[in-house]
């Protein structure tokens, strides 16, 4: 029989209308969790409420700019009045916009910044307060391996991801002794949505084909593949259930080898 590492939890999962987001959402839920689940549109929100409604247990569905911090601070009060406690946080919602670095529009950079570093803290510091009094939870950051060292033409994201990195290694420090675990996964090339985006962007920036680009994009990988959405979610499952216990402020990667080349 499955074992339901998650049985009686209630986790909040950003970003979780696709991709990675929608996997970990999906993985909590056959490990038995409640959920609260959200992402800027109710469509890719309904789509994977679809996919977790077959474990039985409850789904709730929010739209919100996570960048947005009064529209934050307003859901996380709502999900907290519908299950009366978050024991779990997934900060999944994240967005990609490469560019040479001179090349930049504040607002470009801006915004990047904006959902990829303020989200989180946003929806972290509404969601630790209320963790901090029970004592007890789960964070995790899906950060990027752009969040260990460099890439070309994404110094938004690759600056974005370092700042993630940091954000949960100090939020770890500050609330380990207080029952709390705060972890990031590196994701190296994920297959969702994000990758034909990059493909084609990253073509147009040095003007090749994207083929050249995906080709390039393997050659990296030891493991010859992209990872897969519910490979990340495997981990973020263990980095929400009591296994993990002793671990905090880490951010492990997943990059199918991507290190030792
Ligand atoms: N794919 C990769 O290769 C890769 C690698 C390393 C790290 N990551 C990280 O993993 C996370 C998920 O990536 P993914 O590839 O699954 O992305 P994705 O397929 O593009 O899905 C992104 C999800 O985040 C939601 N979202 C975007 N901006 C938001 C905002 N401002 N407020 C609330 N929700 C927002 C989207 O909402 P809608 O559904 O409403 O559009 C969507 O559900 C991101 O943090 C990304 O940086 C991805």
């Amino acid at each position: 029989m499955e074992s339901k590492r998650l049985a009686d939890k209630v986790a909040l999962i950003t970003g979780a209308g696709r991709g990675i987001g929608r996997a970990i959402a999906v993985k909590f839920a056959r490990e038995g969790a409640d959920l609260f689940l959200c992402a800027t549109r109710m469509e890719t929100l309904e789509e994977t409420a679809k996919q977790t409604a077959e474990f039985g247990g409850k789904t709730e569905l929010y739209t919100v700019d996570v960048a947005d911090r009064a529209a934050v601070e307003k859901m996380v009060g709502e999900a907290l009045g519908l299950f009366g406690r978050i024991d779990i946080l997934v900060n999944n919602a994240g967005v990609y916009k490469p560019a040479r670095f001179v090349d930049y529009t504040y607002e470009e950079f801006d915004r990047v910044m904006k959902v990829n570093v303020y989200g989180p803290f946003n929806v972290t510091q509404f969601v630790l307060r209320h963790m901090l009094e029970r004592k007890t939870g789960k964070v995790v950051n899906i950060a990027s391996t752009a969040g260990k060292w460099a890439s070309m033409h994404q110094s938004a994201y690759n600056t974005s991801k370092h700042a993630l990195v940091g954000m949960t290694r100090c939020v770890a420090l500050e609330t380990a002794a207080q029952g709390i675990n705060v972890n990031a996964i590196c994701p190296g090339v994920v297959d969702t949505d994000m990758v034909p985006q990059f493909t084609k962007e990253h073509a147009k920036i040095m003007g090749v084909d994207e083929e050249t680009v995906k080709g390039f994009i393997l050659q990296r990988i030891p493991m010859g593949r992209l990872i897969r959405p519910g490979e990340i979610a495997d981990l973020a499952a263990y980095l929400a259930s009591s296994e993990s216990d002793g671990m905090t402020g880490q951010s492990i990667l997943v990059d199918g080898g991507v290190l030792f080349v």
